[in-house]
């Protein structure tokens, strides 16, 4: 179509010239300037009437990404032009029954399914750059696992943590599950209550290796598996709050020197699973606080699970109509019960103990540990 303002001409001629041109003269050490192809414009097109100021301003916006392009409309001709060419494009893609009645005489009829040709269909999608990956599955590390969770070193309960690691010390466990908020980080934390502490991020983390390095003592040749929590994330984000460019370079797990002690690390975006039941820390299953979160854990998720991050023991269970029946147990904590951030809480301490069998099923034994003392079934409350 020919163009008709100053406009379309430069996008016309730009389109034509300006890429070759620009390219050997860089090749001379030269970069074309807006004057220079204005001037060339002008050259090359004496006659149109436009002024050299007219074509140099259309120059600098289309050079500068600004010029937005009409849609033009096409003439009559060429729209039944491209009718033909879409009919001769669509007939090569799909095979087109011979109608000798020829009901369809211009094709527009979408063909039998039965003989559309698939291999010579052309769609397409790109790549997804979603990243979801399926549960770690734990079922290869043993029968029996142990599971213990936040206990938020260096503000952990020193008399509980002992108890819970000698209870599966003896126990005879195959397999540890760190299952998250081991460590506190509370010197990383944003929250405003926590700026002030008793100790530095360097201390905290020493208090986290020795932990490390004893459970190596203590379970020296069993795998040991490290879920992260909320709270060992809370590393990440300061990184990335302080100085993003770092993100990558300081990594959590290799502060704590995990893979030296051979912990295996999975980062909180990933589920593990032990034959029918799921794990996770906690705080990505979409459940906030409450009365009683296993119960609504179980509501969401529908399926058998174990978590972290709430502090407390809890458990729910449910029969569906086809005679499942799912159960969700809350770990509680091996923490301080009364840390300075929340003094007056009512978490409670504890770890579990899993027992698979070879079809999948699975029993939990959830233990209570009070006063640096694991409760067995005779001991009193109180
Ligand atoms: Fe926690």
């Amino acid at each position: 179509m020919k163009p008709k303002t100053c406009k379309e001409l430069v996008i016309q001629w730009c389109d034509a010239n300006l890429v070759s041109a620009e390219s050997e003269l860089l090749k001379q050490g030269v970069r074309i300037t807006n004057d220079m192809v204005a001037d060339l414009m002008q050259k090359s097109l004496p006659d149109t009437g436009f002024s050299w100021e007219t074509y140099k301003k259309w120059i600098t916006i289309y050079r500068r990404g600004g010029i937005v392009r009409t849609k033009e409309q096409p003439e009559l001709s060429e729209i039944i032009g491209q009718m033909a060419d879409n009919r001769r494009e669509t007939s090569s893609v799909f095979v087109v029954k011979n109608d000798p009645l020829d009901l369809d005489p211009l094709g527009i009829a979408p063909p039998d399914p039965e003989e559309i040709d698939i291999k010579k269909m052309m769609f397409d999608v790109p790549d997804t750059y979603s990243n979801y990956q399926a549960p770690i599955k734990l079922d290869g590390y043993g029968n029996k696992f142990g599971i213990v969770s936040d206990i938020h070193f260096p503000i952990h309960d020193r008399s509980a943590v002992l108890a819970a690691h000698s209870y599966l010390k003896k126990e005879n466990i195959d397999c540890l599950i760190l299952l998250g908020d081991i460590m506190d980080t509370g010197n990383l934390t944003r929250h405003a209550l926590r700026k002030k502490l008793r100790y530095t991020w360097r201390e905290e983390l020493e208090v986290g290796r020795a932990y490390i390095r004893s459970l190596r003592v203590l379970f020296p040749d069993i795998p040991i598996v490290y879920f992260e929590g909320n709270h060992e994330q809370w590393f990440t984000q300061f990184i990335v709050r302080q100085a993003v460019q770092l993100d990558g370079d300081y990594i959590f797990q290799e502060r704590l020197e995990l893979e030296a002690h051979k912990i295996e690390w999975i980062a909180e975006e990933r589920l593990g699973k032990i034959g029918e039941l799921y794990i996770h820390h906690g705080h990505r299953l979409g459940v906030g606080g409450g009365m009683n979160v296993a119960q609504k854990l179980l509501d969401k998720h529908g399926v058998n699970l174990v978590v972290g991050h709430f502090h407390r023991a809890m458990e729910a269970s449910k029969r569906s109509l086809d005679d499942k029946v799912h159960a969700v147990w809350v770990n509680p904590c091996l923490a301080d019960l009364h840390p300075d951030y929340n003094p007056h809480g009512n978490g409670n301490q504890g770890f579990g103990v899993v027992e698979l069998s070879s079809d999948g099923r699975f029993m939990m034994r959830q233990y209570k540990v009070m006063n640096g003392k694991v409760l067995g079934e005779k001991e009193l409350y109180g």
